[in-house]
């Protein structure tokens, strides 16, 4: 880790805070935030925890143009005995610098960059809420700041991270969510940006959500880019099914994200003894599953809901209930084990605790 000096300087005003019983997601948020400056002669510069407040930037600034920006999501938890806990951070870190990579953005010294994280944190620790099912959302992102409007990759970032004291991300929170399948928008394809955390993969994705909305869904369901045949993610989130006792969920091929939330389900299911695999799995297998009776469950995972159960599919104007549109019972043991190592009641044979 490089030794740079971290300025702090607090805010004399402090925020009310908002019911911590009512919290929405990612409306609210804490006193400060970390900011840290690059430029090409500096590198990384500056790193300082200041009072939360606008950013200024020139209206030429290279992110408001062509959207070279990445970003990232975690929480931190309070334990019973009102600890701060952290959920595998560090491949947070390691993913925002694949994502730095793939948008032609510098690496971060993933290492400091959790150190601030824990240094704001502490200061903010009064922000994280202890009601079931609430935490304190992370934020860390890269801007280009650069004011210049060729098509170019910035010389000069901000690397931020604000905290959002959060409760469930869908109002139906560990309930079944209704999903359409699209059929017409993708939401990336083999090559693209798929697999980086960057904006413009979830401004791709508002049109379908719009009108899956305004269908009576909560989201969609995506398929591949070429064929619109392979199942990819749901919504914001990875996705996996249970067909005939067996756990199956889109392999990684490029255009899928690489959830933390995915990888740790998958080491839970391997470490129960459920048969599992990784592979291309198309929508007419599902069907086709449904239709025989052995679709037991489908649900979408991610940082911000953590598991989403789906109760409905709609699919070639058909509609194909999942479970009786009730919470399988893998999804809920999962819930269950994956919160409870998360907030520190469920032993943690993986050491994803920090
Ligand atoms: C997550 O599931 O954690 C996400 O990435 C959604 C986020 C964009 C709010």
């Amino acid at each position: 880790m490089r030794d740079y000096q971290m300025e702090i300087s607090l805010t004399a005003a402090r925020k009310q805070k908002p019911a911590f019983d009512q919290l929405q997601f990612g409306r609210h948020f804490t006193d400060h935030m970390f900011v840290m400056d690059y430029s090409t002669e500096k590198g990384w510069y500056d790193p300082r925890i200041i009072p939360y407040q606008p950013v200024t930037l020139e209206p030429s600034a290279m992110i408001f143009h062509y959207g070279q920006t990445v970003f990232e999501g975690l929480k931190a938890y309070l334990s019973k005995e009102g600890q701060v806990l952290l959920f595998r951070p560090e491949k947070n870190m390691e993913r925002m610098n694949r994502s730095n990579a793939r948008l032609c953005m510098p690496p971060i010294d993933e290492e400091f960059a959790l150190y601030a994280l824990k240094q704001l944190l502490s200061i903010e620790k009064d922000w994280i809420p202890s009601y079931e099912g609430t935490s304190l959302y992370i934020r860390p992102f890269i801007i280009s700041t650069e004011p210049f409007l060729g098509v170019a990759p910035s010389n000069s970032y901000r690397f931020m991270i604000i905290l959002s004291p959060v409760g469930a991300y869908y109002k139906e929170g560990i309930n079944p969510v209704k999903i359409s399948v699209e059929q017409e928008f993708v939401r990336a394809v083999q090559g693209g940006t798929g697999n980086a955390k960057t904006a413009g993969n979830y401004a791709g994705s508002l049109k379908a959500q719009e009108m899956a909305g305004n269908s009576g869904y909560s989201q969609v369901l995506w398929l591949d880019g070429k064929e619109k045949k392979y199942i990819e993610e749901v919504g914001s989130m990875n996705v996996f099914f249970k067909i005939n006792g067996e756990v199956i969920t889109p392999v990684l091929n490029g255009s899928i994200l690489d959830g933390v939330t995915r990888d740790s389900i998958i080491q839970l299911i391997e470490h129960w003894n459920i048969p599992f695999s990784e592979r291309k799995i198309s929508m007419e297998e599902i069907y086709q599953a449904h239709k025989e009776g052995t679709l037991e469950e489908a649900f979408g995972t991610g940082t911000a809901a953590v598991i989403s159960p789906i109760g409905e599919f709609f699919w070639q104007n058909e509609q194909l209930e999942i479970n009786n549109g009730e919470t399988g019972e893998l999804a809920k043991k999962l819930y269950d084990t994956l919160t409870g190592i998360q907030y520190g009641t469920h032993e943690d044979p993986f050491g994803w605790r920090v």
